[in-house]
């Protein structure tokens, strides 16, 4: 059977347009949440006590920026967190998916002094989400590392830094515990160690030792996080009662042809992804293609670092945008170590030249809702059906200031974006993965990292020349009537 033909019988109910997902295609418990990042929303860098972050020196660099603008001031959320927590709480999302700025708990990074200014910033959100029976849920570290950690010893790639984010991590439990329940120990370790070491499009920009510098950042992160959930396990467990899990991405891979050279190329592209960070949790080392294939670029697990790992998941985030038909290719010409040492390539289009889903604004970004639910399908049977959140999923407007802005906030592919991936992941809670929630991203428009401002990702529309005022998309206006029920019942088209 033609690819094409394959992937619309196996995703009949996905791609359907006769029925709309509705809340009553969850489970009642399940959990549906908006997110964002501290460097991405916050601004306020130098005040509160704030040291500098990778990011702020990143961004203040010539050329790395798309609109050479920077997270300085990005959307103020710093001083209007109660406005924003108050857009939450009436568009009826009962969690909020935020990160701690580790610069702002420890302005370099050391453990030495808490800096009690970020503490109480942090308490205000906290307390104002629960205030309007918003559950928070936090990311410790979400790509802002204290510059002085990068500076005076390499950051990631060096073995210290597990024992700071350590210190950190007992730090904002102890702190902020008694009211969070989940925690989110590294947001995406794999595009710090491959965008941040490899191929350095992303803080802290380095593409000098790529044969071993992202391997590195990813060891580390692995053993930080590991640390980080022992720290709570042992410490805090009882008494707080939460848990601790870890948010990876992966852009799913469908293999581009019944040949067995792009099945495995396939299965070796979501090893490279999802393995490099799960397989050492679940099975004690990376798997064993990586292993093959980078030979002694891979840095070794001791065996008390494989005890260190041993069940360190209490959920794993799966962060998801978009998919891929991947091909055996090994003369890929994808920059970066990383990407050629996978032999692969990346596809973006069926036998017919039809691409694969309707592309949003980033380059990297097509709509496929099935990819979604064979990412959830995947992990389930992997890693013995764990506890998933979807921790990020969403698209992107390009900025576009010409337009009136009633133009910019009539988001109508935003919302066919989550309407066919919500039902893509109520399908896969139906085929059997225990999936407990999940999160939009994002809740504004914000500092999308290399692309500036460039890009929008919000369902509220942040207006950058007017004052940075907030208006709801019509996406957030969907939200708000699924999640009061009245969206999705009797086949209602939009
Ligand atoms: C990151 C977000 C980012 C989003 C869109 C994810 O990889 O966690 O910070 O804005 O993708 O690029």
């Amino acid at each position: 059977m033609a690819k094409k033909e394959k992937i619309l019988k196996e995703n009949e109910q996905v791609e359907s347009n006769h029925r709309e997902v509705s809340q009553s295609d969850f489970p009642p418990s399940f959990v549906f949440g908006v997110a964002t990042s501290a460097y991405q929303i916050e601004g306020a860098c130098k005040e509160g006590g704030r040291g500098a972050s990778i990011w702020d020196a990143f961004s203040h660099t010539e050329g790395k920026i798309l609109d050479g603008s920077n997270g300085d001031i990005a959307v103020d959320h710093y001083h209007r967190y109660k406005e924003d927590i108050e857009l939450i709480a009436k568009l009826g999302f009962t969690a909020y998916r935020f990160s701690i700025s580790w610069s702002r708990i420890f302005p370099d990074g050391l453990g030495t002094k808490v800096n009690e200014e970020g503490i109480t910033f942090y308490n205000n959100i906290i307390d104002a989400l629960l205030e309007k029976g918003i559950q928070p849920y936090v990311t410790l570290y979400h790509w802002d590392l204290p510059l002085h950690l990068h500076e005076s010893m390499g950051g990631w790639v060096n073995k210290e830094i597990v024992k700071y984010f350590g210190i950190y991590a007992d730090t904002c439990f102890a702190s902020f515990g008694d009211r969070v329940k989940k925690w989110i120990t590294i947001n995406e370790p794999m595009q710090t160690a491959v965008n941040g070491y490899d191929i350095g499009i992303f803080a802290p920009g380095r593409c000098q030792q790529s044969s071993t510098e992202p391997y590195l950042a990813a060891h580390h992160q692995i053993l930080a996080h590991a640390t980080a959930f022992s720290i709570y396990r042992s410490k805090y467990k009882d008494k707080q009662g939460g848990q601790v899990g870890l948010s990876v991405d992966c852009e799913w891979a469908e293999a581009n042809s019944d040949r067995i050279e792009d099945k495995s190329a396939a299965a070796r592209r979501v090893d490279f992804q999802l393995g490099w960070y799960l397989h050492p949790i679940y099975y004690g080392d990376y798997p064993e293609v990586m292993r093959k294939k980078l030979g002694d670029q891979l840095p070794e697990f001791t065996q008390e670092d494989k005890d260190l790992l041993r069940n360190t998941l209490d959920f794993i985030g799966l962060n998801h945008y978009t998919s891929r038909f991947i091909a055996h290719e090994v003369n890929s010409l994808v920059e970066g170590n990383y990407y050629q040492a996978q032999e692969m390539e990346r596809i973006v289009e069926f036998e017919d030249g039809e691409i694969i889903g309707e592309k949003a604004a980033s380059e990297w970004l097509y709509v496929v809702p099935w990819g979604i639910r064979k990412a959830l399908n995947y992990i389930a049977q992997t890693y013995n059906n764990p506890i998933i959140y979807v921790t990020e999923n969403g698209m992107d407007d390009e900025e576009d200031d010409t337009s009136p802005l009633h133009e910019m906030l009539d988001d109508k592919m935003r919302v066919k974006y989550y309407k066919r991936y919500l039902a893509a992941v109520s399908q896969a809670i139906k085929d059997g993965a225990d999936v407990r929630g999940y999160f939009a991203w994002s809740l504004l428009d914000n500092f999308e990292w290399a692309q500036g401002y460039t890009k929008r990702f919000g369902l509220i529309y942040v207006d950058y020349k007017n004052g940075l005022t907030r208006h709801p998309k019509s996406s957030a206006y969907w939200f708000l009537r699924f999640l009061k029920g009245s969206e999705g019942k009797k086949g209602k088209e939009e």
